[in-house]
């Protein structure tokens, strides 16, 4: 019923050279088994909406303003990205949340924006080690989801994708075991219930950390896993299209 998504998110990696060629080599794979999408940099993205034009591959940015315009020096805002060719935003990647102070309010904000603009939110959540061990996995991703959950109409989670992304898998090598990572797709699954079932069946929940072409199969196989974000492994061709070819 959802069709798996695979999205690379390159982080501040690449040079335009890389991106080209990257670029290039998926698009010459002319993946069919499931959606594709790419995060550049910022200074890659027009470049990229050139190249992606009229292609599957989706393109996607790794962040956006809260504002619309104005003085906001450094701030890049949705309309630009779209203006560019994006259609996707990440949202709340845990490198932004640690980092850049990124909050549950700010989260919403940004997704609002996006989704405001008719493009796609791709809003990542998930727990760190600390966390987990101490029992409270699923009560913090229920806490970053929760704005999202009382304020998001039910027409939009069309235009939403979640991420789980446990902090302590990401760019780690140690990934979440299918079991882990279904357990925690399926209680995100059942929060989307209470907004309601057709959002529940319909959003897709993508895992990232840690993902290869050697465990995608694996964790994408499991019932709540639609896919997958990925960080590392989408900046060589060949590993992150062998993600992409790990889908029946
Ligand atoms: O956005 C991607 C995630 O942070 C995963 O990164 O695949 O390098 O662990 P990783």
């Amino acid at each position: 019923m959802r069709r798996l998504l695979v999205a690379g998110n390159w982080k501040m990696n690449a040079s335009s050279s890389m991106a080209e060629a990257l670029l290039s080599d998926i698009l010459t794979a002319d993946i069919q088994s499931c959606d594709v999408a790419v995060f550049p940099p910022f200074p890659y993205l027009a470049a990229a909406g050139v190249r992606l034009s009229n292609a599957a591959v989706q393109l996607g940015a790794q962040n956006c303003a809260t504002a619309d315009s104005g003085a906001y020096t450094g701030e890049v805002s949705v309309a630009m990205l779209q203006d560019v060719g994006c259609q996707l935003v990440l949202v709340g990647h845990s490198e932004r949340r640690a980092l850049f102070h990124e909050t549950d309010a700010v989260v919403l904000a940004k997704t609002e924006k996006i989704l405001a603009q008719d493009m796609t939110a791709v809003v990542c959540v998930g727990e760190t080690l600390e966390q987990r061990q101490s029992g409270n996995a699923e009560l913090i991703v229920k806490q970053q989801l929760s704005a999202l959950l009382h304020q998001l109409k039910e027409a939009q989670w069309s235009q939403v994708v979640i991420a789980y992304e446990p902090v302590w898998a990401i760019g780690t090598g140690e990934t979440a075991t299918p079991e882990q990572a279904q357990q925690m797709h399926a209680f995100i699954r059942s929060l989307l219930a209470g907004v309601s079932q057709k959002v529940a069946d319909e959003t897709r929940v993508l895992y990232g950390g840690s993902v290869k072409a050697a465990n995608a199969a694996e964790l994408f196989a499991q019932p709540d896993i639609d896919g997958g974000l990925v960080g590392g492994a989408s900046l060589t061709a060949e590993e992150f299209l062998g993600i992409c070819r790990s889908i029946g």
